[in-house]
């Protein structure tokens, strides 16, 4: 009796601060096929088709609408023909790929006038997921109570890979078994990839990517972010190599797009695929990240994005060899910093704290076994134990091996290992893969950039204590007579790696007897020096601290699950799986504004020939002044962008904002910064998915690009 009274106030206590972010459940991600359980809640907020219609079996569900684009983003079929549509961010280095100083599609954008004009992107594939199915009782079952953890890992990677086969041959799909509660489940998705992918329609940059590296994670936004690709099929509509013969893909089922708009308050829903999220991590785990991982990563990308944007806007060509880099190293940047100024508002860490302590109340008083009431304390001893390394690491990857020289000195380290083994079967492999990979890295490669770079953060690397810097790297600064400058002259110009034609040179005369010189390179010593110190004192202990959180990890969460499942609507982890979030269209308060919804009233003023992320192409200026904007116009202006609390994460970019009919009006591609720290808790007040309005996507289309020709394989709806 006396326990469970304690408990009943435990979990009061806990219900307020885990319920107190839930509304009509705007926060979790959820998984397609278990939507019934959210049916309820859904059309309380104001879905109207059945659950059925988003995911089913029959292959007739909008899942089939829905794509992985690339490796990370989302993206959806809009046509019967194989139309998708997904970010620029998520074509952008595609695009750049693409793009040459003459044809430049990153400033200029590109529109096919018909299909033939289409350009095939090598190496880009588009993947559906068709089904999904619980096997955990396939993956667990064989399980004994008393396994290892070695033997369970061993049990289940071997189980894994025998339903991944059983499945892949009978279903003649990729399969995929992932993990979802940190190991309590595991899910299958059969997926279907298509290789034959071709880019159909960009906007300029200056739409395209509108307010660049200052709007991003910002509101309000103006953002034309979206580009448009089409999957290409064999004759019989089935996923196929590039072809000049493939033909347009056949799409079963793709999205309706709603003509009419919304308001605020409407339902919305967001269908993809968001990466990595973590809920449901302990306090110790979220001091790593508020302590550690967030402010290193800061700190070494702000000077090596300040070295690389000075070379960049001083050189056309240094601009084009690393927009994409740029995009990606600053993105992140600026999301972590959002992330530690969201958790500090909110005080995510005192909250943490607090649940934890219920926690621990809850397993002391009703759980006679001491696993669940020692987790806590064996999470924070291993977390503790851990927390050199982690810093050691992080420094390493953000600061010497963000220098691109020394991070490619990994082609010397393996060619070594070859020598060293005497694997000569593998050498000629060896070379004509580091041949094509050395050609694609020199293509987007700028010397006199690394070579800042190299000056920006090599300081940052050196200064810190003995538990970070490799002793042979004080050791090498010496050698240079502690003269940055000097160390980096000697790389730069004596490395075989600084120079294409040297280093092509080089490989097609290397012998084994050139050890000795191979560990001579200066990128080499360094690599080496990082690398080994890396080896022998960071990696053994950030593989201990992760073998022994993975199961503390597990049963923390199966507990939570098991203590608070009547209280809070739990949702895995984000995993790159597909899921669903839903909300409404809503506004904030940011004090400098509380709008929803951005217009071409808001774009046209702030544009500026003199900044390049905020000149605006004439064209589309030149629309403004005439007020041309055929249907896609509202209250006699454009709608661009607009916000709404749908949960969604990195990955979510590309994907659907579909109304309470399933109709799309919008392309989600950013979160407010405010919000971003919603991968580790979601608070309603403040977090906001970011969107594209379908409308200004179709103007831009028909009036901007002249590709109104893809409307007729679309449908539009009221
Ligand atoms: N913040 C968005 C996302 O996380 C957009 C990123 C692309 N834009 C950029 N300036 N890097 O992907
Ligand atoms: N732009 C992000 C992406 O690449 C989505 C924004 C977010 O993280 O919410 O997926």
């Amino acid at each position: 009796m006396q326990i469970l009274s304690l408990r009943k106030v435990c979990i009061l206590l806990i219900s307020s601060i885990l319920i107190s972010n839930f509304s009509f459940s705007k926060e979790g991600m959820w998984q397609p096929s278990k939507l019934k359980e959210q049916e309820k809640n859904m059309k309380e907020a104001g879905l109207q088709i059945p659950v059925e219609m988003i995911y089913n079996e029959n292959g007739t569900g909008l899942n089939n609408a829905i794509v992985i684009f690339g490796r990370g983003c989302t993206g959806e079929v809009i046509s019967k023909n194989g139309l998708v549509l997904t970010n620029h961010h998520c074509g952008y280095g595609t695009v750049q790929e693409l793009s040459s100083e003459e044809h430049n599609y990153l400033l200029n954008g590109f529109w096919a006038k018909n299909n033939q004009e289409e350009i095939p992107c090598p190496g880009l594939t588009v993947s559906f997921v068709r089904e999904m199915k619980d096997v955990s009782h396939f993956i667990l079952s064989s399980i004994p109570e008393d396994a290892t953890e070695e033997m369970r890992e061993k049990m289940i990677s071997d189980n894994i890979i025998a339903l991944e086969k059983a499945y892949s041959e009978k279903y003649q799909l990729q399969a995929q078994i992932k993990p979802f509660y940190e190991g309590n489940q595991y899910w299958l998705s059969l997926i279907e990839v298509f290789k034959d992918v071709r880019m159909v329609g960009v906007p300029p940059n200056g739409i395209g990517k509108f307010g660049a590296d200052t709007d991003n994670w910002m509101w309000p936004r103006m953002t034309g972010d979206f580009a448009l690709f089409r999957i290409y099929a064999s004759k019989d509509n089935k996923p196929a190599e590039y072809d000049p013969n493939n033909v347009p893909y056949r799409a079963k089922v793709f999205l309706p797009i709603s003509t009419s708009g919304y308001k605020e308050g409407d339902f919305t829903m967001v269908y993809g695929f968001p990466y990595v999220t973590r809920e449901y991590i302990s306090s110790y785990q979220l001091e790593e990240v508020q302590d550690i991982m967030n402010p290193i990563r800061i700190q070494a990308r702000k000077a090596r994005l300040e070295a690389m944007d000075k070379n960049m806007r001083a050189n056309p060509s240094v601009f084009l060899k690393y927009a994409a880099k740029q995009a990606s190293i600053s993105n992140g940047y600026k999301k972590w910093q959002g992330e530690l100024s969201g958790l500090a508002v909110n005080n995510v860490l005192q909250k943490k704290r607090e649940q934890e302590r219920y926690f621990q109340m809850i397993a002391s008083n009703s759980e006679k076994d001491t696993v669940s009431n020692l987790l806590l304390t064996r999470i924070k001893a291993v977390v503790n134990g851990s927390k050199n390394a982690l810093k050691a690491e992080e420094y390493s990857r953000e600061t010497v091996l963000g220098v691109e020289i020394i991070q490619k000195a990994a082609i010397f380290n393996s060619l070594l290992d070859l020598y060293r083994k005497n694997a000569v079967a593998e050498i000629p492999a060896f070379f004509e893969k580091t041949k094509k990979d050395l050609e694609n890295f020199y293509k987007n490669y700028d010397l006199k950039t690394d070579q800042d770079v190299f000056l920006a953060l090599m300081p940052i690397y050196m200064s810190q204590g003995e538990n970070v810097v490799a002793p042979t790297m004080k050791k090498t600064f010496g050698f240079m007579g502690e003269d940055y400058q000097k160390w980096a002259n000697y790389l730069f110009n004596e490395s075989a790696l600084a120079n294409s034609g040297r280093m092509e040179d080089y490989l097609n005369h290397v012998q084994p007897e050139d050890t000795l010189k191979l560990k001579q390179d200066p990128a080499y010593i360094i690599y080496h020096a990082v690398n080994q110190f890396k080896k022998e004192n960071i990696d053994p202990v950030m593989a201990n601290y992760k073998e022994k959180l993975k199961p503390l990890n597990r049963q923390f969460m199966k507990k939570q699950l098991d203590y608070f499942a009547g209280d809070k609507d739990f949702y895995p982890d984000a995993n790159q799986t597909l899921r669903v979030t839903y909300g409404q269209v809503q506004s904030i308060d940011l004090k400098t504004s509380n709008i929803y919804q951005t217009t071409l009233e808001d774009l046209i003023p702030r544009n500026n020939p003199e900044i390049e992320e905020f000149d605006i192409p004439k064209p589309l200026i030149q629309l403004y002044e005439k007020k041309d904007y055929g249907r896609w116009q509202e209250n006699k202006t454009v709608p661009i962008n607009f916000i709404a609390s749908n949960h969604t994460s990195g990955g979510n970019s590309g994907s659907p904002v579909l109304n309470s009919k399933g109709a799309l009006i919008g392309l989600n591609f950013d979160r407010i910064w405010q919000g971003t720290m919603s991968d580790l808790y979601y608070d309603p007040n403040l977090c906001r998915n970011v969107s594209v309005d379908i409308r200004y996507v179709l103007f831009i289309m028909e009036k901007y690009g002249k590709a109104s020709w893809l409307f007729k394989e679309m449908k539009f709806v009221k």
